[in-house]
């Protein structure tokens, strides 16, 4: 038989004849069979999971932490613990044995409002090459009631991977405001109690791994709409909330604890940080049910930003709100600048308020207003710099250095 008429008659790949396959495709040099073309296709899907994009940069969580640091001021366990989460989740999903089941551990990530917790999340996500969703619990209720129900989470992650199910199951969800969804009160077990406990049931199921059903299109579902089917064993689930008063049960259990034996006494002004010791029982008085707390293996905190962490806030980390304000004067063509000590009293006072770096964008925004509000104004009557003093955080006006000879022009 010459060449020719071999690759006319047999696979080059397993060497069976014509007669043996169902197809026989062939080419100017070579033929392959069906069965050899499955087994390819089987080889590049497993070959994908191994390689999966940029797994090797992110393995190193040193690397995600470096990333943090440019952005994120403190917080360096809740940074440490976060990183290594995420990168142990990469080796998981893209390592599976055979022989060693690999289970994931979800996050539970509390702390005080404006410590830089959503922060966090969003720079991961922003660095990871991962589909990564980020929800907020307050909007979810129970199915059948009106808001978002719990799929909803996974719609989006779907979005995220671009619709690739397969992506998407190894990709990262993070739900903001769990607090949101503590039971409320005791009253709670009597009356249905639409966006607590049965959200939380509803969100057990998904965060442990199963196999969950998704309306493939729209929001909501409708009768009609395809439903697609994702496993959630492989997601990584992070929750983040602020539980507001849990230092306060904290506080309280370790007082009653101490009575009698090594009783100390701690005033308004120590910085305690009850977080860090917030345990299971703290968050099921809270309001979260047992279940849903044992479905998170780790629990973060984030600490209270100190005054000296704020003012770093202000003007250290990339993107930070001195820069996003004076790129904004730019804009108008003057030149903005603030002392130091304006940026020491913006952190005082922002401390004062008790809201850490939330309040810091609050008290800028007040003192920047009228500037804001007159500025094209100002640069017609010839307004070159505005420098802002300690002073003007107290409410005495900024100092407004004009250029001469625009000002005389225009008179
Ligand atoms: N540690 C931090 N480093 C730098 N900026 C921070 C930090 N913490 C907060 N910020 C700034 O404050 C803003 C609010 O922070 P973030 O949304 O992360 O707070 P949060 O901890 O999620 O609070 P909440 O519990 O109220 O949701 C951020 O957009 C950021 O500008
Ligand atoms: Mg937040």
């Amino acid at each position: 038989m010459t060449k020719l008429d071999q690759r006319n008659h047999q696979c080059d790949f397993c060497g069976k004849s014509k007669e043996e396959v169902e197809k026989l495709i062939v080419g100017d040099e070579a033929a392959i069979c069906n069965d050899c073309v499955e087994l390819c296709i089987d080889i590049l899907k497993d070959e994908k999971v191994k390689t999966f994009p940029n797994s090797h940069k992110l393995l190193n969580p040193v690397k995600i932490k470096e990333y943090l640091d440019s952005y994120v001021i403190g917080q360096d366990n809740a940074k440490i613990a976060l990183s290594v989460a995420v990168s142990q989740h990469f080796k998981r999903i893209n390592n599976p044995s055979k022989d060693i089941e690999l289970e994931k551990t979800n996050v539970l990530l509390l702390g005080p409002t404006g410590c830089g917790k959503t922060m966090m999340a969003r720079k991961i996500a922003d660095y990871l090459d991962l589909p990564f969703a980020i929800c907020d619990a307050t909007g979810i209720t129970e199915a059948g009631y009106v808001g978002d129900d719990v799929e909803s989470i996974l719609t989006r992650l779907i979005n995220e991977a671009d619709g690739d199910l397969e992506k998407a199951s190894r990709g990262i969800v993070y739900i903001d405001e769990i607090d949101k969804i503590a039971r409320k009160g005791e009253s709670a077990s009597i009356t249905r109690d639409v966006s607590g406990e049965g959200v939380q049931q509803a969100l057990l199921k998904m965060i442990e791994g199963s196999i969950m059903r998704v309306p493939s299109s729209s929001k909501r579902k409708h009768p009609g709409s395809e439903i697609q089917e994702i496993d959630t064993r492989s997601i990584l689930f992070i929750c983040g909330g602020a539980f507001v008063g849990i230092d306060k049960l904290v506080q309280h259990r370790k007082e009653a604890k101490s009575i009698g034996f090594h009783a100390s006494i701690t005033s308004e002004s120590d910085q305690v940080n009850y977080y860090k010791d917030v345990t299971t029982k703290d968050l099921t008085k809270f309001g979260l049910i047992p279940e849903f707390v044992g479905r998170f293996g780790l629990h973060i905190n984030v600490d209270e930003l100190t005054v000296e962490q704020l003012v770093e806030v202000l003007k250290v980390t990339k993107n930070s709100l001195i820069q996003q304000y004076q790129y904004l004067f730019e804009l108008d063509g003057i030149d903005l600048t603030f002392d130091n000590d304006s940026l020491l009293e913006i952190s005082k006072q922002a401390k004062e308020m008790k809201t850490n770096a939330r309040g810091l964008k609050n008290i800028i925004e007040k003192v920047l207003l009228p500037y804001q509000f007159d500025a094209v104004d100002l640069v017609e009557r010839g307004l070159k710099s505005i420098r802002i003093s300690k002073d003007t955080i107290n409410g005495t006006p900024a100092i407004m250095i004009f250029d001469k000879k625009k000002n005389e022009q225009k008179q």
